[in-house]
């Protein structure tokens, strides 16, 4: 039993990289009088959130090349170093001091977290053979954040994405994008203006993990279980998260479920946030989650769909909300192979459950791992499948939902929340008449 007390110690520090108030006025007057300028699409913009709300704690803004191969090649980070030591080189430290910021052994960081910038931008923020001392980051013309110190490298961009996602397929959307990324990585140290938010009607769900650790302590919770998602919930993950709650139940008194919807971006044919979260409110609301223990907010980092490598990421991001039981089920993170006709999964599908459960540098996190439900129709509802009955089991698949969605009809009872169900039925209606 890890006794309330100690679960907070247990969740490392959080580096938040956002200026306090009391300073915002002189760094924005500093990035005024700034000539140099980096402009954001919405991608980095999401992963700019991720550091500034401390998600990737403990690092201090977009990786270093020595932080860039610590989680390419080790998918963890070792230090805080600011270089790569050829003979001769002086060694450079975290001028803050590493002290002052603890890394008590190597972290899990299974994912690269850079901002690349073209060869024509690299140009622009050299001068003499070095960066310039400061870069001002803006998305959509406005001023953000300043990086200092900058540091730039090479981004062998077919070389990440066959480490980072064990493919170069271009039709698999994450290696699209890392392909049709800049061909140098900008890394240094940030500072962000203000917290960033989207005015989408959705900020009042984005919480950081600061404000998180203060309201599940606020509803007393002794135990903190995460589930992470980027589709809607039918009765199957329901049950994954239920009996996770049920399992905790024997060893807690109040376990409180922190439902974190990733909300950054998202392939096409996935459900928008603003449907999902609807989608996730019909559940709580009809009952299947319990709304006395259970926490809905979103999760800020872009999708990748790097599968057992991203799912790494995913559990590790929440450490820093003091989360310490991670639910993972079936194909996390994963997607279609592009190269198959008949749409098989790109990664085995109990890979990222297992990779998970023995990954490095995420000493602390109690691990759940489930295998697939699938809708039993003898019993007329979702649970954990029985591979000796099979012929029992259905597998109601995204392209079965949009289809029967499109045409009026309602998947077997058991399978969804009925309101859940309407909200997205009306979505895949809508996209249907466009
Ligand atoms: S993910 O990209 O966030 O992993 P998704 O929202 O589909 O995608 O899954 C959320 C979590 O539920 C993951 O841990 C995933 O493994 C699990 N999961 C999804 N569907 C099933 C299923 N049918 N059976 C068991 N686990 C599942």
């Amino acid at each position: 039993v890890v006794p309330m007390k100690a679960l907070s110690s247990l969740a490392p520090l959080v580096r938040q990289l956002i200026v306090s108030p009391s300073i915002r006025s002189t760094l924005e007057e500093e990035l005024r009088g700034i000539e140099y300028e980096v402009e954001l699409d919405l991608v980095e913009l999401q992963w700019l959130q991720v550091l500034a709300e401390g998600w990737a704690s403990p690092l201090y803004g977009f990786m270093r090349e020595r932080q860039y191969l610590q989680a390419l090649h080790f998918g963890q980070m070792l230090d805080l170093k600011r270089k790569c030591i050829f003979p001769g080189e002086e060694e450079v430290e975290d001028e803050e001091g590493e002290d002052s910021f603890p890394m008590d052994g190597p972290l899990n960081q299974s994912v690269p977290i850079v901002l690349t910038i073209t060869s024509q931008e690299k140009e622009q923020v050299m001068r003499n053979g070095h960066t310039v001392p400061a870069i001002a980051l803006s998305y959509e013309g406005k001023r953000i954040a300043i990086l200092r110190k900058g540091e730039i490298f090479e981004h062998r961009r077919k070389e990440r994405a066959a480490r980072q996602f064990g493919s170069i397929d271009e039709r698999h959307p994450g290696v699209a994008q890392v392909m049709n990324s800049g061909e140098f990585c900008l890394g240094g140290d940030i500072e962000v203006v203000d917290r960033i938010s989207f005015n989408d009607g959705l900020d009042k769900f984005r919480f950081t993990p600061m404000e998180l650790r203060r309201i599940l302590a606020e509803k007393k919770a002794d135990a903190i279980f995460v589930f992470q998602l980027r589709n809607p919930i039918h009765n199957g993950h329901a049950l994954l998260m239920r009996e996770t709650r049920a399992k905790l139940l024997e060893t807690y008194r109040n376990p409180i479920l922190l439902l974190h919807p990733l909300g950054g971006w998202t392939k096409d044919d996935d459900v928008p946030l603003k449907v999902r979260i609807r989608q996730h409110e019909a559940v709580i609301d009809e009952g299947l989650l319990g709304a006395e223990w259970t926490v809905l907010s979103i999760f800020p980092s872009p999708m990748m769909y790097a599968g057992p490598t991203e799912v790494q990421w995913h559990a590790r991001a929440r450490l820093a909300a003091g989360v310490h039981t991670y639910i993972v089920g079936r194909d996390p993170a994963g997607i279609a192979d592009p190269a198959s006709e008949s749409g098989d999964a790109l990664y085995e599908v109990t890979h990222g459950a297992k990779v998970l459960s023995m990954a490095p540098g995420l000493s602390h996190l109690n691990v759940v791992p489930f295998r697939v439900a699938a809708y039993d129709k003898k019993v007329g509802q979702m649970a954990m499948f029985d591979p000796s009955r099979k012929e029992d089991f259905d597998f109601i698949s995204g392209t079965k939902m949009r289809g029967l969605a499109r045409n009026g009809q309602t998947p077997p009872d058991g399978f969804m929340a009925p309101k859940a169900w309407e909200i997205l039925a009306a979505h895949y209606r809508e996209i249907a008449n466009q």
